[in-house]
């Protein structure tokens, strides 16, 4: 595994959202209510992108289908339709004065 810093912490700010793709992976860093997560960036439903999600008690809402997430364990906690894998959460890695991933 290899860390990859994504961003500097002294730019980060509740309402901060980041796409990152690194390798093969498509991640979003977002920061809500003080709370800094790393998610897949795209719905595991079918793909629509993450970027503009209604974020909320610590869930994220897909724009496209209004599926449900947690932020937390990434579980699916709501479907309007067929049922889809959980969302990938990341762990965070701190290095200095940056955040980044261990990939
Ligand atoms: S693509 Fe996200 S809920 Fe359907």
């Amino acid at each position: 595994m290899q860390y990859y810093p994504l961003e500097q912490l002294i730019n980060l700010y509740d309402g901060y959202s980041r796409q990152f793709r690194v390798g093969s992976h498509s991640l979003m860093l977002l920061q809500h209510q003080g709370r800094l997560r790393l998610l897949q960036s795209h719905c595991p439903h079918r793909g629509h992108s993450l970027e503009h999600s209604l974020i909320s008690n610590d869930s994220i809402q897909c724009p496209l289908h209004a599926y449900v997430f947690s932020c937390d364990s990434g579980e699916l906690l709501h479907a309007s339709a067929e049922p889809c894998a959980d969302l990938t959460v990341y762990a965070l890695t701190y290095e200095s004065s940056a955040v980044g991933v261990m990939l």
